[in-house]
């Protein structure tokens, strides 16, 4: 994988779970997705993705899982723009609620593979990326699909205005280890291990990782 490009590589980073879903979020995404979405067609430029109101900067979230981070923090900064990624579209249905009961207008939502979804951005025009708990894929053989490996790093840099931001967090300590080398060793980043920043909320899939006691690393990096 190291030896492909950036712009090329492919990688399955998340479960195929099947769309079943609850009434509620059926019903969400019939009556408001066609606010939210962002289709992939042509070119996405974050500069013009939110009609009603121009961001002071907007953040990419990837796999943002049932939202519950995503909304907390859109609804905690309506000055910036928010767009969830997620393959996932019952998780979609669940933001939609969320977002619908916090009133949120600076959130944007695509259902698909960030790969895909960063082929339609062009370089430079993102300011930050929000990456909480990817999926880990702890068994040592199914290492490979980790997100966070050098090409995708590289690729995340490409997209990334300069001095545009990275926040991370995992309660796997194997692929913190992980996060925190691959960075160190891409000089277009600097930063690494933070302290647990106040306005990350505590979803359930963290809950679930504290009640087993696993360790959660956060960890914040800029492009120079
Ligand atoms: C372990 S969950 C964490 C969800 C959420 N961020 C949280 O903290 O609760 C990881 C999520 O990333 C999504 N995901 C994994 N790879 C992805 C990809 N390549 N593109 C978009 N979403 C992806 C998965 O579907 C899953 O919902």
């Amino acid at each position: 994988m190291e030896s492909q490009s950036p712009s090329t590589f492919r990688l399955r980073s998340f479960r195929l779970r099947g769309d079943r879903m609850t009434r509620a979020q059926a019903e969400a995404l019939a009556n408001h997705w066609n606010r939210y979405e962002i289709p992939l067609q042509g070119k996405i430029d974050p500069r013009d993705i939110f009609y009603s109101f121009k961001p002071k900067r907007v953040i990419f979230e990837i796999g943002s899982g049932m939202g519950e981070a995503t909304a907390k923090i859109a609804a905690a900064n309506p000055e910036i723009g928010y767009v969830a990624i997620e393959v996932h579209r019952p998780g979609i249905g669940a933001l939609i609620i969320r977002a619908e009961e916090l009133s949120i207008r600076n959130l944007r939502i695509i259902n698909a593979d960030i790969l895909d979804v960063l082929n339609h951005v062009d370089d430079n025009l993102i300011d930050g990326f929000h990456i909480f708990f990817p999926d880990p894929w702890h068994k040592r053989k199914q290492n490979k699909r980790r997100l966070l490996q050098p090409p995708f790093i590289s690729l995340l840099s490409r997209k990334l205005k300069h001095g545009g931001e990275i926040s991370i967090a995992t309660d796997w300590l194997p692929y913190a280890q992980e996060i925190g080398r691959n960075f160190a060793a891409n000089p277009d980043f600097e930063g690494g291990a933070v302290r647990r920043p106040d306005r990350r909320p505590v979803t359930k899939f963290e809950g679930k990782g504290i009640s087993k006691e696993h360790i959660v690393s956060d960890f914040h990096y800029r492009k120079r």
